[in-house]
């Protein structure tokens, strides 16, 4: 992955102090050890900033005028875009109760006033090192996703089918209450899901149906090679088995494992939902789109025929027809 990363740029720094001889003072120390840093004096010029360039970490001082440390952390932890930079909060000597209601704004870290130099430097390079290894994850990931499209590209009769299928298997995750870690894993999903496609030649990829049964076998190792290739990274772990089982059938007549209605786990069966209503609403050599009430009249009848999840058919059009209200 090092190599991936070569030319990186340097990692810098925001702090966000009111105190001007504090802010001052912690960005000379840290200029000085070669940190590029910015001094900002409050949270309203703390946003105006990480918009105009995000910094690999925050040093944030609790008591502003105006929006507090606090209110701003929970701010930044609660945004998918920021959530991943580390922050360390700055708090008084009564440190107690600040550091709990840090914990609960999601704080990374804390430092207490009068900021001593050794504890600065020591809090800045751990929490610099691990998030310059969660880019590195995120490069990895963002890799895999532009493989995914990349497989998406070679089939012309599919574009855009890994963002709708990324945003209806997060939506439909969301829709029936599944836990935050599990929806991020289905938006991945929506990209990934046929990454082992990669290995199946043009000709087999572009003939859509009729394959024969040579072919056929082919085509069916691409959820097992998908999953071979996603296993190393342990930021996937969750997306692994929505690559794997996303071709399998309630009935036990899908593929690879022939797994039937309870072995399959919850995250492919939600993406399989997503998958099989996009490929139904979109045009192919061999079939004309249906329209979205021709669609649900296909799924509900393919899911009672043992193919489908019921329940989550069910849920899934509720899902749409809300969507379709609030719009
Ligand atoms: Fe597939």
């Amino acid at each position: 992955m090092g190599d991936l990363l070569a030319g990186r740029r340097k990692q810098s720094i925001l702090v966000v102090e009111d105190n001007p001889v504090n802010a001052a003072l912690m960005k000379e120390l840290l200029s000085r050890r070669g940190y590029p840093t910015i001094a900002v004096q409050s949270a309203a010029a703390a946003e105006a900033e990480i918009r105009r360039e995000p910094p690999d970490l925050i040093l944030l001082d609790v008591i502003m005028p105006g929006k507090s440390g606090y209110e701003l952390c929970r701010e930044l932890k609660e945004d998918s875009k920021t959530r991943l930079i580390p922050i360390v909060l700055i708090t008084g000597l009564s440190a107690r109760e600040d550091r709990l209601k840090g914990i609960e704004a999601g704080a990374d870290d804390f430092l207490t006033k009068p900021i001593s130099a050794e504890e600065l430097f020591a809090r800045v390079s751990s929490l610099l090192k691990l998030k310059e290894f969660t880019d590195e994850l995120e490069t990895a990931d963002s890799v895999l996703c532009t493989l995914g499209r990349s497989v998406e590209a070679r089939d012309p009769y599919t574009e855009g089918h890994c963002e709708r299928l990324a945003r209806n298997a997060a939506d439909l995750g969301r829709y029936i209450g599944v836990d935050d870690e599990s929806i991020v894993a289905l938006g991945r999903g929506g990209y990934l899901h046929d990454l082992g496609k990669i290995a199946v030649p043009d000709e087999i990829l572009k003939k859509g149906s009729d394959l024969t049964p040579a072919e056929w076998e082919i085509m069916k190792q691409h959820p097992v090679t998908g999953e071979t290739i996603c296993r190393p990274l342990k930021s996937l772990r969750l997306v692994l088995p929505i690559i794997r089982y996303h071709h399998e059938h309630s009935d036990g007549s899908g593929y690879p494992d022939g797994l039937r209605a309870g072995e399959i786990p919850l995250l492919p069966r939600i993406l399989q939902v997503a998958d099989i209503y996009d490929a139904l609403r979109t045009a192919r050599p061999y079939k004309p789109a249906l329209d979205h009430e021709q669609a649900a009249v296909t799924m509900c009848a393919e899911a009672r025929s043992g193919l489908w999840d019921e329940d989550l058919v069910s849920e899934f059009f509720g899902m749409l027809d809300k969507r379709q209200q609030v719009a």
